[in-house]
């Protein structure tokens, strides 16, 4: 449980939704930040003006998520399918990944949040890559919260990889078919090494995955918000853990008091 002082609640001002105080946060919140072109165009904007504006909303989602006790953060940043979009668009996305490993890397230091990137990176220009080496290496100690960024990142072709992968290993005799086990196939995605996402969360009222931890997901609460991710703040995270909290998880089996 995590209660707010009365200094945090003056902060928060009268932002702070009913329950807020009695949060438990879950251990991996994951995001698909959608509805940044749709904020940009009722405004009459062009659509990168939306991922701008989305870049606030990371950084004040961040900084909420680690102050409420979130431990893995993961946020959807560029889809394998992303590449579709328009060429300025994509080289608009491409200077704000920039923008933000070059500016953010020390506040994210400062603030204990190591930094993991989940997708394929041979895809992506090569002076991005090397500012994601640079990135997770600079934030590697960080202890407080991990923030996923999903870049270049499609489930289906994780899942493939990783299958690949195993069945090279059956070939070559390295393993049998029988050490081919749902560990096994954890081991070898992108995400190896962050439990699986408690909630994930979309906002902009679209309701689906989009190719996102379809493996991962198999006992995830889903919540779709409607709102454009521009205009997700501190007090919508509040609220998505509140009704986070009132879900009932079972994983498949039965509650004891109702049995
Ligand atoms: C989806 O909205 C959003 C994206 C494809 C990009 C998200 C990227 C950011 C918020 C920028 C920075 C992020 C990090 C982590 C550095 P959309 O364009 O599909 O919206 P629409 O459905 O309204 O068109």
């Amino acid at each position: 449980m995590l209660g707010f002082t009365s200094k945090e609640k003056t902060k928060y001002s009268e932002g702070i939704p009913e329950g807020a105080d009695d949060l438990t946060p879950p251990q991996h919140i994951a995001i698909i930040m959608d509805g940044n072109g749709r904020w940009a165009t009722k405004r009459g904007l062009p659509r990168i003006a939306g991922h701008k504006r989305g870049l606030n909303s990371v950084r004040k989602v961040t900084r909420e998520a680690k102050a409420l006790g979130v431990k893995y953060l993961t946020l959807f940043a560029f889809s394998t399918e992303n590449w579709l979009r328009p060429r300025e668009e994509v080289h608009g996305l491409m200077d704000l990944f920039r923008f933000y490993m070059r500016r953010e890397c020390k506040t994210l230091v400062a603030e204990g949040v190591r930094i993991k990137f989940i997708g394929d990176p041979s895809e992506m220009p090569e002076d991005i890559q090397k500012l994601m080496i640079e990135a997770e290496e600079l934030t590697s100690d960080g202890e407080v919260m991990t923030l996923v960024v999903a870049l270049n990142y499609g489930s289906r072709a994780e899942i493939v990889r990783a299958a690949a992968r195993l069945s090279e290993r059956v070939a070559a005799g390295e393993i049998s078919s029988e050490d081919v086990t749902e560990e096994a196939i954890s081991a070898e995605l992108t995400t190896s090494g962050i439990p699986d996402p408690d909630l994930i969360l979309r906002t902009s009222g679209e309701q689906r995955l989009s190719n996102f931890l379809l493996w991962q997901a198999a006992y995830t609460e889903f919540l779709f918000v409607d709102k454009h991710w521009p205009d997700f703040d501190q007090t919508s995270l509040q609220q998505a853990i509140i009704a986070y909290n009132n879900r009932d998880r079972r994983f498949g089996a039965v509650k004891e008091a109702s049995a």
